[in-house]
């Protein structure tokens, strides 16, 4: 299980407002406690923070907001320690503005780091063609200094490298190596299906957008699968060191696109996210539809993943579309994310229910926020500090949180439901240590029983010598599946708590939002 830790908001150790590496290792116990197997740190390199450290303006310094690299080491000797792995995220596909190798490159067009970026002669207003940012918007940011224009996928302070351009590979590759000669476990790639575009530079279908990203000219290049092939060979060179790509799709969730980047599970990533779930509605026959459609796309000898929440796409708390029972359907996920077939990733504080918060205006630091407010309110909302305790600032820190703690931090917070025997977090705990302790959650086919219809869904999980059966009611009512339940069967866990001890038969009865896991065939 891979713990998704946004590090500005995790724990703050020097009460200066922001999440630090000290204030990670300070919580280690806790999530060793959760069963936490990896943790995934968004980036913790020097970055001026137009994209919250998504702009890297040093890959070998560690930003001071986030402590130092002796403050790293001893993250990961003591995260080593409780057998937690470490995974940083690495962002290959574009810089700050702010890096030298892009202020170099930008101060003249004969520099030696010119063609380190995308460059394009046009005239002011002439953009040089129709390709859009991630963000929306241009692509194409007009340098008066040269007279040229950049390319940029994301803002205009991200330029992206020109991955065609052997030296920035050897200087990319020459980093990597240095973290994992650090000890890192591996890297989740962000958009890394971005890396390559049409040398070209041809135009974009106006339909594109109609079709799917596998028509964009600036994403999924032949060329990306390349470079992730020589990323994996890097990685193969050093013992047990994973990846995990960030493929983002248009429309979103095209899963086939995904499991592409898993190529035949050897020379490509190690796991790729598909973000359908994301993106489904509530009910259980559009839930199998997708998930049957990413168990298929995976390659025989590919690894799925799954993702329910991350710093971009808001939390699936009080994702809109899941509208009431929140507190029911937090279950539910939970009892999916760690009964489907694939590695989980759980985003911090999901454990514990935290919603995506609102944060005003004033208060906002993600930009795509603040340039669509009032339409869409940014990513902030669920990038907002841990809740510990009921302290102020939910015992995040003492000082003034870079962002505002939600309000709900009194009743929502770990703290609380630590002891509580029927929280969400014990829930949670339960779930982890039953995946652990069982070779069919952990790696077991998928089988569907159903489709989804009647919203309930029902799926084995197996392996030569174990059977689970899980039964998911998606719905507000009292719903009963038959199976041939026999006298050694045995409920394992259930979202309701006090359908433990009851017994079953061919009708299992299930409760609104109920979801059950059985362990079949259990010998007396
Ligand atoms: C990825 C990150 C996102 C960032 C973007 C540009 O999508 O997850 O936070 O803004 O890449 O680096």
């Amino acid at each position: 299980m891979i713990y998704h830790i946004y590090p500005l908001s995790f724990f703050d150790s020097n009460n200066d407002g922001f999440g630090d590496l000290r204030g990670i290792m300070l919580k280690l116990d806790y999530l060793k406690e959760l069963g936490v197997d990896a943790i995934w740190l968004s980036p913790i390199f020097l970055s001026p923070g137009a994209d919250c450290g998504y702009d890297i303006s040093d890959y070998y310094t560690i930003d001071p907001k986030f402590g130092t690299i002796d403050d790293f080491r001893k993250l990961r000797e003591e995260a080593h320690h409780r057998n937690i792995k470490v995974v940083l995220d690495m962002v290959l596909n574009h810089t700050s503005n702010k890096h030298p190798w892009f202020i170099e490159s930008a101060s003249d067009k004969k520099s030696l780091k010119r063609d380190w970026y995308i460059w394009k002669p046009g005239k002011e207003n002439r953009k040089p063609n129709n390709w859009k940012t991630a963000f929306g918007g241009s692509c194409w940011e007009y340098h008066k200094g040269t007279g040229q224009y950049y390319l940029h996928s994301f803002l205009k302070e991200q330029p992206d490298l020109n991955w065609r351009n052997k030296e920035v590979r050897k200087e990319m590759f020459r980093m990597l190596r240095y973290w994992l000669e650090e000890g890192v476990d591996g890297f989740r790639f962000d958009v890394i299906n971005f890396i390559v575009k049409d040398k070209k530079l041809r135009n974009n279908s106006f339909l594109h957008w109609m079709n799917s990203s596998r028509k964009l000219r600036t994403r999924n290049h032949p060329r990306s699968y390349k470079i992730i092939r020589s990323l994996r060979k890097l990685l193969d060179k050093y013992p047990d060191k994973m990846s995990v790509g960030e493929i983002y799709t248009l429309p979103p969730g095209d899963a086939k696109l995904s499991a592409s980047y898993l190529a035949n599970g050897e020379n490509s990533l190690h796991l790729a996210f598909d973000f359908s779930l994301i993106f489904t509605s509530w009910n259980a026959r559009a839930y199998y539809k997708v998930i049957d459609r990413w168990q298929k796309s995976i390659p025989e000898k590919g690894w799925p993943c799954n993702v329910f929440s991350n710093h971009d796409l808001l939390r699936f708390y009080n994702r809109s579309r899941f509208g009431f029972f929140k507190k029911e359907k937090a279950r539910i996920i939970a009892l999916l994310l760690m009964t489907l077939r694939g590695t989980p990733f759980l985003y911090y504080g999901d454990e514990i229910g935290m919603k995506n918060s609102s944060v005003p205006l004033g208060k906002m630091k993600d930009k795509l926020g603040k340039k669509y407010w009032p339409l869409y309110k940014g990513r902030d909302r669920s990038r907002t500090p841990m809740q510990w305790n009921s302290y102020p600032n939910a015992g995040f820190s003492v000082a003034e949180p870079w962002l505002p703690v939600d309000k709900n931090f009194a009743e929502v917070n770990v703290e609380s439901q630590k002891e509580n025997p029927d929280s969400l977090l014990t829930f949670y705990q339960h779930l982890i240590m039953l995946r652990k302790s069982s070779a069919a959650l952990h790696r077991g086919n998928w089988i569907a029983l159903n489709n989804g219809s009647g919203n309930l869904m029902a799926y084995m999980r197996t392996t030569a010598d174990e059977q689970i059966l899980v039964l998911v009611n998606f719905s507000p009512f009292a719903k009963h599946y038959i199976y041939p339940l026999k006298s050694m069967d045995k409920l394992l866990l259930s979202t309701h708590k006090s359908s433990l001890g009851k017994t079953f038969h061919s009708k299992i009865n299930l409760r609104p939002f109920e979801g059950l896991v059985f362990k079949l065939n259990e010998k007396e």
